[in-house]
Formats: structure tokens, sequence, C-alpha cells
């Protein structure tokens, strides 16, 4: 009998498609969740919370390969070390980690930085635990994904008028791509950094906003806001895009019409 992959957050968006995909390539697969639930479709759930400790050596236990997709706004290398840390004494053979292109561009040195974007400075503290932790690991570096674009999209929606950070843009991708390139590597020997994924295309934010707007018949005056501070900078300058790696093929327009 083979050890079943934990995938952590397999309950979330990108964690839900990487059990399918693994499940389709006949894997073994255990899904840590915070919430209990009953085993199906041959997956185990087991409970616990990252952000605590409790439950996660039950989790690890036995598991060579851990594809760690839990993640949240906050905290995540707090997540990462107490995951690292039950793997290690579990003896887990390959880390597999997801985090977000322009973690190591981001500037954090401000207050104002770090109250808008301080996400980025925990994906790239996650990403060196994974990296300083002494097991094998890889780590891939995804833009946004579709899902996470339409949710701020329905919300800002719901304003009379929709603020929107001037000069940002944006390379949705496609959550399931990311997917398969997860169990890609997952299924193959630890790689550590590997190359950034976008998506097919780059985006002004106000655009993205607009199609939202036009796929669902609204009309939103958009209002360009000017945000401070050097990350916002480093945003206008393109800091969260990887337009040389525009690997993705499915569209934001084409993600808008299937919903
Ligand atoms: N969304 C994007 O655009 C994007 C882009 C690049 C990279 N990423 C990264 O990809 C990963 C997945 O993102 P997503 O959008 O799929 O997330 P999501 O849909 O918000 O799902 C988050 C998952 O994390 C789990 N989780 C959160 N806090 C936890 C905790 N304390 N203990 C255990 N599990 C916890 C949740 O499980 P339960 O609620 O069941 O406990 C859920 O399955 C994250 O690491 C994110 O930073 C996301």
């Amino acid at each position: 009998m083979t050890s079943p992959i934990l995938v952590t957050g397999g309950t979330g968006t990108l964690g839900r498609l990487v059990v399918r995909r693994l499940r389709d390539a006949g894997c073994d697969v255990r899904v840590l969740s915070r919430r209990s639930r009953a085993a199906k479709d041959g997956i185990q759930f087991m409970t616990g919370d990252l952000a605590t400790g409790e439950g996660i050596e039950a989790a690890v236990d036995g598991v060579a390969t851990i594809v760690h997709c839990a993640g949240s706004n906050k905290g995540d290398e707090d997540k990462a070390r107490n995951l690292v840390r039950a793997a290690s004494r579990a003896g887990a053979a390959h880390l597999v980690y997801i985090s977000v292109v322009g973690a190591d561009r981001i500037p954090l040195g401000s207050r104002v930085d770090r109250a808008m974007f301080g996400y980025f400075g925990s994906k790239l503290a996650a990403e060196r635990v994974v990296a300083d932790s002494g097991l094998s690991w890889t780590t891939l570096r995804a833009t946004q994904f579709h899902e996470l674009i339409l949710t701020v999209a329905q919300q800002m929606a719901k304003l009379p008028v929709v603020p929107i950070p001037a000069g940002f843009q944006v390379q949705p991708i496609d959550a399931d791509e990311v997917a398969a390139r997860l169990v890609e590597l997952t299924l193959g020997e630890p790689a550590g950094q590997v190359p950034d994924m976008g998506g097919p295309r780059v985006y002004g934010a106000a655009d993205l906003l607009r199609g939202y707007l036009r796929a669902s018949q609204r009309r939103r005056p958009i209002l360009p806001l000017w945000l401070p501070g050097k990350a916002a900078r480093v945003f206008r300058a393109g800091g969260n895009l990887a337009p040389e790696q525009a690997v993705g093929h499915r569209t934001w327009e084409e993600f808008l019409a299937e919903r």
C-alpha cells in the first residue's frame, strides 16, 4: 500500500481541485480541515488547525508527501511553521507549497505597506519556513485566481461608486491550471523553487471590473484611487505580475462566460 498524500486546504478553491486531480491519478488522499467531515469519495478528512498546531501530528502521521494549500490573508508563516514541525517529526519526504507571484518583490517597510499588502510578506516568510525546513520541498508561485477576482468584483459592485487602485494590473489565472501543475510537481521529484505561473493576459484592474460589470449587466462608475507607499508603487510597476511566465490558457472572459 502506498502512503496517502496530505492536502492541507483541500476544502478550498485550489485545494479541492488538487484533491480531485490526485484522486483521478489514483492517489490515496487525506485532507486537513478545521471542520470535521465524514470520509467521502475515498478521501479521508482529518480535523486540525494549522494556526494553533492542534490535530496536525495525527494529520501528517504516515504521510510521505504533503501539498500545502491552506492559507488565509494573515499568518501563513505560522501555519507553515506548525506544519513543518509536525512533518519533520513524522519524516515526510516531500513538501509542496503554493505561494504568490511578487512575494519576494513587494516591499513592506512601512506600516502603510504592511497594512495593505502584509499578505505578500507572510507568503514570503512561509516560503522561507518551507525552504529552511530540512525537508525536500517544491514551491510554486502563482498569480491571482479568477475566483478571487470574482469575489472581490462582486463585493466592490455592491458599492454605488467603485474605488479601484490607480495603475494596478492583474494577471488572473485559472485555479484548475494551477492545480494541474501542483499535482505534476507533487508526483515528481522535489524541485525547490520552480518557475512562476501567470495567467494568459495582463489586465488593468479597472478593466477586470468592467468585464465583470458587463458580464453581470450592471453599470457602476469607477473611481481610480491613488494608493500611497512603496508597496503600491511596486504594484503599479507590475511587481505582482509574471508576464514572461504567462503560461495559463483560460482567460478572464472565458471564466466569466462560463459562470
Ligand atoms: N486565491 C488566489 O488568488 C491565490 C493566488 C496565489 C496563491 N494562492 C495561495 O493558494 C492557497 C490556496 O488559496 P485558495 O484561494 O484556494 O484559498 P481558499 O479557497 O480561501 O481556501 C483556504 C483553505 O485553507 C484552509 N485553512 C485556512 N486556515 C486554516 C488553518 N488555520 N488550519 C487549517 N486549514 C486552514 C481552509 O480549510 P477549512 O476552512 O476547511 O479549515 C481552506 O481549505 C493559499 O495558500 C493562497 O495564499 C492563492
